[in-house]
């Protein structure tokens, strides 16, 4: 049978011929990120789908490096990173076309050494003066590289057929009006159909499913409303800490403006948008934005009692988030956040969202789960026995990525008892085949020019405007108290207070 050829994830089903020749220029090109995610999705997507002959690769950085100490590096980073193995002499081929330019993102006089050099690397590889820019760098730096980017006309392709794109790490802003100024400086020198604002989550193969799922099957949608559904959690728990220099970073985010704010408010917005009128990239993020502006921001009562906050304390080898390098001795940083939000709208009044979100906590793991109501007429269950294992819809997106439903079976012999069971989807076991990485995907969206799965810029605001009422009322109220939590924990004590039927409590994680 021929696979589904859904045009959503148009890029990803691009022949390796339609996908456009193109020079990809990394800015950060020393930073972690480039070594771990960016040039593996390079290299993979290259050797994956033939595209040696398509790409060129220039990384920027103000560490001086030549071209070749650049390829040692990035073929270390690879030899690390990168899944399934590294094929050396593809590595050989692909690395003549990877090079390396020093500059300062503030030092305008680099950016014209900068052109010149696009041009001659256009020349070389034959790109056909397609760009990518992409922003792995400080938040700090990213008004400035843009602002420099413009000055040099860099950011206006040459010549009708050719494209110039930008990408953006978050965090985009640190609230919400640091992000409309960043929105409004991006748009003064770019248009918004050039800019990719890149939440890696978009491109998990799990979250991309959320969409087949619910709108390419008939059995789901019509329960996901507030006719069936008791609650919806979504969990991104993690084990490590701040690895890799992250704790400077950490300092100035915390959880809530680390996941939530990106992660996992578009998780939340994908699970309960409402069908897009088409797969394109506007109806999908015009349904995205419906939901996100559906949310209300949160008054300080409503923070006070649905919102938990901690920081995780030190145990044995692990140390304390308070001592780990970069951080306050005496910080107040939120390591841990859990909210409870509301989308006030006809599809979901009155169900609670449960986000939660923390660092060291007890299993690296991201899910989505729908709690089911109970059926209302109860024939196996009798009227004071109010402790039921509802039915239960749960996207796993790590570690298995997968989909399972619970529902309750009788359990074989005589008697009537029933206990809950497992109808499981898991992608290793019916596909048989490692899913590419998120970045692997969305690079190849960005170079083929699909913003599906990027985040606009009025989602990116709306989300600020949740995520904000929570912070200025923390940092006016002090409330609720940060607590603090050991590692390998599932957070702070109270976590469950969120929950105000008195049976409530996470679901615990598979
Ligand atoms: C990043 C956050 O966006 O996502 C990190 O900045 C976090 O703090 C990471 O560790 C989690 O991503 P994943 O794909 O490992 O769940």
């Amino acid at each position: 049978m021929p696979a589904l050829q859904a045009d959503l994830f148009g890029a990803g089903l691009c022949e390796p011929e339609e996908v456009p020749a193109c020079l990809f220029v990394v800015f950060g090109a020393t930073g972690d990120l480039m070594a771990r995610k960016i040039a593996p999705a390079l290299y993979n997507l290259a050797r994956d789908r033939d595209l040696a002959d398509r790409l060129a690769v220039l990384g920027v950085a103000r560490r001086p490096r030549s071209d070749e100490q650049f390829r040692q590096e990035m073929l270390q980073a690879l030899r690390q990173y990168s899944r399934g193995g590294l094929d050396e002499s593809f590595w050989q081929r692909f690395s003549q076309r990877w090079h390396y330019q020093t500059a300062r993102a503030q030092k305008h006089e680099h950016y014209e050494a900068l052109r010149q050099r696009l041009t001659s690397l256009d020349r070389l590889h034959g790109c056909q003066c397609n760009r990518v820019f992409y922003l792995s760098v400080s938040a700090d730096l990213v008004e400035d590289i843009v602002l420099n980017l413009g000055e040099v006309g860099l950011n206006r392709p040459r010549g009708d057929d050719a494209f110039v794109r930008l990408v953006v790490e978050k965090p985009f802003g640190h609230d919400l009006d640091s992000a409309c100024r960043l929105n409004r400086t991006l748009l003064e020198h770019f248009d918004e159909s050039q800019l990719y604002r890149i939440d890696h989550y978009l491109g998990k193969e799990t979250v991309l499913n959320l969409l087949v799922l619910r709108f390419g099957n008939s059995v789901f949608e019509p329960l996901l409303n507030r006719h069936h559904v008791a609650r919806v959690e979504i969990t991104t728990a993690e084990t490590s800490g701040m690895e890799a220099r992250r704790g400077p970073y950490y300092e100035q985010a915390g959880a809530l403006r680390d996941m939530i704010q990106n992660h996992m408010l578009q998780l939340l917005a994908l699970i309960a948008m409402d069908v897009p009128g088409s797969l394109g990239a506007q109806a999908i993020r015009d349904e995205k934005v419906k939901v996100l502006r559906s949310i209300p921001p949160l008054t300080p009562e409503q923070v006070q009692r649905w919102t938990v906050r901690g920081q995780y304390v030190g145990e044995g080898d692990i140390p304390a988030y308070t001592r780990e390098p970069g951080v306050a001795a005496d910080s107040q940083v939120e390591t841990y956040a859990a909210v409870r939000l509301s989308v006030d709208n006809r599809r979901w009044a009155g169900v609670p969202f449960y986000l939660r979100t923390g660092k060291r906590l007890a299993a690296k793991a991201s899910q989505i789960a729908v709690i089911f109501r109970p059926e209302p007429v109860s024939l196996f269950y009798s009227a004071d026995c109010p402790i039921r294992s509802p039915n239960r819809l749960v996207l796993s997106i790590t570690p298995d990525e997968g989909v399972y439903l619970v529902v309750d079976a009788k359990v074989p012999g005589p008697r009537m008892m029933l206990r809950p069971v497992k109808l499981d989807f898991r992608y290793e076991s019916s596909f048989q085949s490692a899913s590419p990485e998120a970045y692997e995907h969305l690079l190849l969206e960005t170079i083929c020019g699909d913003p599906t799965l990027f985040i606009r810029r009025d989602e990116a605001e709306a989300a600020w405007r949740v995520v904000d009422s929570i912070r200025n009322s923390w940092l006016a109220t002090g409330l609720p108290t940060l607590e603090k939590y050991p590692p390998l924990s599932w957070g702070p004590a109270s976590a469950d207070r969120l929950f105000e039927d008195p049976y409530g409590g996470w679901l615990a994680i598979r």
